[in-house]
């Protein structure tokens, strides 16, 4: 087999059964049904499914699929370059109008992901003379997104807004950036944006808010954690994902300030070299905006399912800390332990995953839950049985 004996190749190898050793090696488990509330996985069928950031139950409905095949009919199957060489789409103006009108921002650009919008944003905008603060839980594509641009960077401590503060107050650069997840997502925590928005405006910083999993989430009508915490319209700049709540597909976008906008579409490298979203995605992701608007009774009952399954989780004697998000934390310690009770779940008839250090702090490995508004109460009582079982035959709960 070609390159079988190089050295590379060899190391990587050892390293791959390292990871096998230490426990850490990530295998994927085989899905063989649409993703829903309920799916049949690794051969066992009806598992109740905890772990996709499929919060609104729009990634099988019946109204995105049927748009995403008009789309498809209408408009063809791949855009096969960038939009400012090949041509822009109806469908990709009317989206980034209606995100740009869901965030109440002046503009918006649609990426491929939320992890290109963050790693296109602050190259393109900000340089040497400029800095970037940035709290130590940043999601991935943030942090990726930093380490591209010629800014100043800062980390502040996680929430800490006394760190933020005098970070802010010593720095000299000519224009800052304060980012921050809506969401911190291994926690289902909210950032305090309307503290941080009083921060930056006594500092002249624009706020950045990657609300990815507030998004069809939080608020009342699902716009999100800046409307859950009374700011939405308010924060500057906004990142986002079509890929979770809405529809679970691909897409991104950075909504904010036009001229802030067109400087993405002069400059960002992602959005200038990358092929642009397909059609299909963009009617099935409009398609999801006019799901949340005409059914917000979906963002309520994402709201009592998650309420309804962390309490009956503490009832049972489990570490779950407080919160409305649909991100529900059950502690158990020992990342060992969170593996092993994940996989036992799993032939438990419930799909839900293990996580431990280094993703989060020592000692606080957990199995993260994440409720949908599309599972029905006889399916969260089934997997609240199951974890609780298999709490109580680790000792993490009584029986
Ligand atoms: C906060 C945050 N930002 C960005 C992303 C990446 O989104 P996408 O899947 O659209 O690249 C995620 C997804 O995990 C996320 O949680």
């Amino acid at each position: 087999m070609a390159g079988s004996s190089n050295a590379l190749i060899e190391h990587l190898a050892g390293e791959l059964d390292a990871l096998r050793e230490a426990g850490t090696y990530k295998s994927e488990h085989e899905l063989e049904s649409p993703q829903d509330a309920v799916v049949d996985v690794d051969g066992r069928d009806d598992v109740v499914m905890l772990t996709s950031n499929n919060y609104l139950g729009l990634a099988d409905h019946p109204r995105i699929k049927a748009a995403a095949r008009r789309a498809i009919e209408e408009w063809g199957y791949g855009m096969a370059s960038v939009r400012f060489i090949c041509g822009t789409d109806t469908l990709h103006l009317k989206l980034e109008e209606r995100i740009a009108g869901f965030f109440e921002t002046e503009a918006a650009i649609l990426f491929t992901s939320c992890w290109n919008a963050n790693e296109a944003l602050f190259f393109a905008v900000l340089d040497e003379e400029d800095a970037v603060f940035s709290d130590e839980l940043n999601h991935a594509s943030i942090i990726d997104g930093i380490r591209l641009c010629k800014a100043n960077r800062y980390r502040f401590a996680h929430a800490d807004l006394d760190a933020l503060a005098d970070q802010l107050e010593t720095d000299e650069s000519r224009h800052r950036m304060v980012v921050t997840d809506g969401v911190f997502s291994m926690e289902g925590e909210m950032a305090r944006l309307p503290a941080l928005l009083e921060l930056c405006r006594k500092h002249d910083a624009v706020l950045v808010v990657d609300d990815s999993h507030g998004t069809g989430v939080l608020g009342e009508t699902g716009k999100g954690t800046m409307e859950e915490l009374g700011v939405h319209g308010k924060v500057d700049v906004v990142t986002g994902t079509l890929g979770k709540a809405l529809g679970g597909a691909v897409g991104g976008f950075v909504a904010g300030p036009g001229a802030l906008v067109d400087i993405l579409r002069q400059r960002s490298r992602p959005y200038l070299f990358s092929n642009a979203v397909p059609p299909m995605v963009a009617a099935a992701a409009l398609e999801a905006f006019d799901l949340l608007e005409e059914e917000p009774e979906r963002v309520r009952r994402l709201r009592e399912n998650t309420a309804y399954f962390r309490e009956a989780l503490r009832e049972r004697g489990f570490d779950v800390p407080e919160g409305i998000h649909a991100v529900v934390p059950i502690l158990v310690g020992e990342t060992a332990l969170a593996i092993r009770m994940s996989k036992e779940l799993l032939d438990d008839g419930v799909y839900v995953s293990g996580f431990g250090f280094p993703v989060v702090p020592k000692g606080e490995a957990r199995l993260r839950c994440q409720v949908s508004a599309a599972h029905s109460k006889e399916e969260l009582d089934r997997a609240i049985d199951a974890i609780a079982d298999v709490g109580a035959r680790h000792g993490v709960v009584d029986r």
